[in-house]
């Protein structure tokens, strides 16, 4: 019997990727799709990238594997230097790995080891919240508050505690655990932490801007500097997961950026080698990598492809385009014409209640009923239907469900590579929009 791939998605019939360039994917039929989500929001630099597999040839030849905990590389030690200056850290350190799940892991365990390392031995508590996503495996989808991802696997989470979303259009709407102003939000995170009880809490985790959970969900002005102060003020760790936002997505470096925001240690992942190759890093502050490597204290962690030198080859060359390129500014130029585009055709659409984001990162929620937000019914399956829609027309959304109450709710979110020209952005807008109305007519004949 031959070898089968244990497929991703339930289509057992997936076209074959042959070549990708630009906001372009080809498959074996010569059909071309464009890649209006970068994947699953990754690609920022754009697909043939002649000089970043050039790097990455050119380091594997040389040397492509040397054990982390016995030596160090150029690239590693290049990357981390010209790196340290964007990230909204105090003189960061970074610890690289192989992706999102896995840098949300170590944060966890470090945010553990800091408090370890200066006698808190009783800070074991962290909170997220709702209507997020850091990850699959089961600490990161424990810290997850996205139930349909947890569904199958409660029996085994429960060890972290979750707050409510930050997330204005929902805010009061049952089962949607999500409040609409800073204060609100912001005096729930204190409620929590003092009644955890002093010295308990170790870490508030969260996404400055929402991924795919929340199809981009800002939260209000004000909610991030106020979570930063009470983090600040209670000795309790701030990581912020940048695996989305990072690395000019919301059209800024880091989401943080936004507001301001310096946490102690950041998540990144995705956009930081646009997906040439598996790759993400923990960024600790000083004080935070200061306290772990203390004479006495430690970090108990690693893993065999930790601080590989292909993948820092690749993100080196990745920031390089970033910068050379002026990227994170064509994200947030761009992200603006994009969302006029999508307002021209969309904002009085009767499906579509919000559209909403940041930079190259913009949301879409559909609702049945605009005046009451009522969702379709999951069972409608309107995002699947969209998405199918739009593939058959060669274009790829990304997308998210469950955002209503934790079941129904229907979303696309938009994640352009930085590069994509005008008249890819009127494709997108106008192609959206027709895979909506064909998709929302199909839902209707079949009920
Ligand atoms: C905000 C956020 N955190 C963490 C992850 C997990 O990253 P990975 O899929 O690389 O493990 C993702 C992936 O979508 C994400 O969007």
């Amino acid at each position: 019997m031959a070898g089968r791939v244990f497929r991703r998605s339930i289509d057992p019939d997936p076209p074959v990727a042959v070549r990708a360039e630009g906001s372009t994917i080809w498959d074996d039929r010569g059909r071309s799709y464009l890649d209006a989500a970068g994947g699953a929001i990754v690609v920022n630099v754009g697909h043939g990238r002649r000089s970043v597999a050039d790097a990455m040839a050119e380091q594997a030849g040389r040397v492509a594997y040397a054990h982390g905990s016995a030596f160090t590389n150029d690239a590693l030690e290049a990357y981390a230097a010209e790196l340290g200056p964007r990230l909204p850290l105090d003189d960061p350190a970074i610890y690289p790995v192989s992706g999102g799940s896995e840098a949300i892991e170590t944060a966890l365990k470090l945010a553990r080891a800091y408090h370890l390392a200066r006698g808190e031995a009783d800070r074991l508590v962290v909170f997220s919240r709702w209507g997020s996503y850091h990850g699959n495996t089961i600490g990161a989808l424990d810290l997850s508050g996205r139930r349909s991802l947890r569904r199958p696997y409660e029996g085994w989470l429960g060890r972290f505690r979750h707050l409510s979303a930050a997330y204005p259009y929902r805010a009061g709407d049952p089962g949607a655990n999500a409040l609409a102003t800073a204060e609100e939000l912001s005096a729930e995170l204190e409620r929590a932490i003092e009644s955890a009880g002093p010295g308990t809490v170790a870490a508030f985790v969260a996404e400055p801007i929402v991924g795919a959970t929340l199809a981009a969900a800002v939260p209000p002005d004000g909610y991030w500097p106020a979570v930063a102060e009470i983090c600040r003020r209670h000795g309790v760790l701030l990581i912020v997961d940048e695996v989305m936002t990072g690395f000019g997505r919301t059209g800024r470096w880091f989401g943080s950026d936004h507001w301001g925001v310096r946490p102690d240690i950041l998540v990144a992942a995705k956009g930081a080698t646009s997906g040439y190759w598996p790759f993400g890093f923990v960024a600790a502050s000083a004080a935070v990598h200061a306290a772990v490597t203390a004479p006495g204290a430690g970090f108990v962690h690693g893993f065999t492809y930790s601080h590989h030198a292909v993948g820092a080859a690749v993100a080196r060359e990745v920031l390089g385009i970033l910068e050379t390129e002026g990227l994170v500014d064509a994200s947030a130029t761009k992200g603006e014409r994009l969302r006029e585009l999508l307002a021209e055709r969309l904002a009085e659409h009767p499906n579509v209640g919000e559209i909403r984001g940041r930079g190259l990162m913009l949301g879409i929620e559909l609702v049945e009923d605009r005046e009451s937000r009522a969702p379709f019914p999951r069972a409608a399956r309107l995002t699947e239907n969209v998405l199918r829609t739009a593939r058959a027309d060669g274009l790829l959304l990304y997308s998210g469900t469950g955002l209503a109450n934790g079941v129904d709710g229907d979303s696309i979110l938009l994640g352009p590579p930085f590069i994509v020209s005008d008249e890819e952005l009127v494709r997108i807008a106008s192609g959206l929009t027709a895979a909506l109305d064909t998709a929302i007519a199909q839902v209707r004949s079949a009920r």
